[in-house]
């Protein structure tokens, strides 16, 4: 056995899996052998999340019963509302969202059935109330009142109505869509890996999804999204951005929304989140953050030949479809739980605890003294 020490897991194969394929030589991603380029153009984000969850588009029929499904699982419960409602309003929401997910735990009546059926129900239920007790908060800490799903509304339509009480024109729900779609999956990440992780000692699904939440948190994860925000609101107009993305770099500071542990000659979403970054911009007449984005952009590639993720266009596009800085990373989250769940029932259907090894590199083997002789 080699004690060669990978750091952060760099290049190893930890598993099988059929869920989505990162290639960065051809900067692709595929879900389920469906390229997401195309799955943006041509389906829905319930499409694209049945997909993920059971491995194939659904037909009419299947749709209709899955949006239904959802729609009769988007009610939370007095007592969730009511936690949510008391949470601290200084709160990041992402830490109200883990605890949503520990909470909605306590509640399910299936929360110890692992079974691949049990699993599926409870993945349904996570991913349909999920944005409702996500949106209670969004409006509870405003002191607004909470709004509760729509009947007849899409999971964007609804997820915009919940916190916002209207639902935007079709092509801003679309952008919401498409970067709904985006991040639905994407492999190993960390998150999804801590999700495996968890599941891998036969833990349950809210358990490993709460630990999921939590990973995407950081900022050099989903949290990316959040300090893309923070960094154009520092830079604040257009012509500071040359002087502000040039010091940074002399600085040898980490540049948020740039870089991707997989990808190294550019994140194949960012092609398509940038049309729809463009598109919701042009609506919302504001030319302000696309010309930061293009400086910036421009300088990280010419100085430093780091590419964008996909946090960075979707950081601004949230900012302009009004959501507040700190609901970026929760929104993909709502997203997300598609890929988590579909890798906890896959971790589930061929399982092996995961537990690596490593390298011990403290104090030599020594005596316990007794605490007077120390
Ligand atoms: N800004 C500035 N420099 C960056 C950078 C960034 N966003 N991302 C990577 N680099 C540099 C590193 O400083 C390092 O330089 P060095 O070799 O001179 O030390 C080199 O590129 C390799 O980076 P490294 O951190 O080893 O790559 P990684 O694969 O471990 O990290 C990330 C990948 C995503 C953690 C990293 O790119 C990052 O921190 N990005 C910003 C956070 C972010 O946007 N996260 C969302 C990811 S989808």
């Amino acid at each position: 056995m080699s004690d060669e020490i990978k750091k952060g897991l760099l290049g190893i194969v930890v598993d099988e899996t059929t869920i989505s394929q990162v290639m960065p030589d051809i900067n692709s991603l595929t879900y389920r052998g469906y390229a997401v380029q195309d799955l943006c153009e041509k389906c829905n984000f319930e499409e694209v999340a049945y997909l993920v969850l059971n491995g194939d588009l659904p037909k009419k029929k299947d749709l209709k019963k899955f949006k239904k499904l959802l729609e009769e699982n988007r009610n939370i419960t007095i007592n969730l509302r009511e936690i949510v409602k008391h949470m601290p309003k200084k709160s990041h929401p992402m830490d109200v969202a883990r605890t949503i997910v520990s909470v909605l735990g306590l509640e399910d009546k299936e929360t110890t059935d692992n079974s691949p059926k049990a699993n599926m129900r409870k993945a349904i239920r996570i991913f349909a109330k999920t944005p409702t007790a996500i949106a209670a908060f969004f409006r509870a800490r405003k002191g607004k009142n909470v709004i509760p799903p729509k009947k007849g509304l899409s999971f964007s339509e609804n997820f915009f109505y919940m916190c916002f009480g209207k639902v935007p024109n079709k092509d801003i729900v679309k952008a919401f869509d498409v970067s709904l779609i985006l991040y639905a999956e994407h492999s190993f990440n960390v998150s999804t890996f801590t999700a495996r992780t968890i599941t891998s000692s036969l833990s349950d699904i809210h358990g490993a999804i709460t630990g999921a939440i939590a990973s995407l948190k950081g900022p050099l994860h989903g949290g990316a999204n959040e300090e893309v925000m923070h960094m154009m609101s520092k830079i604040k107009k257009p012509e500071n951005a040359l002087k502000w993305i040039n010091k940074a770099l002399d600085k040898k500071e980490v540049v948020m929304g740039f870089g991707h542990r997989v990808y190294k000659k550019g994140d194949s979403r960012v092609p398509t989140m940038e049309k729809y970054f463009k598109k919701v911009s042009a609506i919302k007449k504001d030319k302000k953050f696309i010309k930061i984005y293009d400086t910036v952009k421009k300088v990280m590639i010419e100085r430093k030949n780091i590419h964008p993720n996909v946090d960075y266009p979707t950081g601004p596009t949230y900012h302009l479809m009004d959501f507040d800085t700190d609901f970026f990373t929760p929104i993909f989250v709502i997203s997300r739980i598609t890929g988590w769940a579909a890798h906890i029932m896959e971790q589930h259907a061929a399982n092996k605890l995961i537990r690596p090894l490593s390298k011990y590199s403290g104090p030599e083997h020594r005596k316990v003294m007794l605490l007077n002789q120390r």
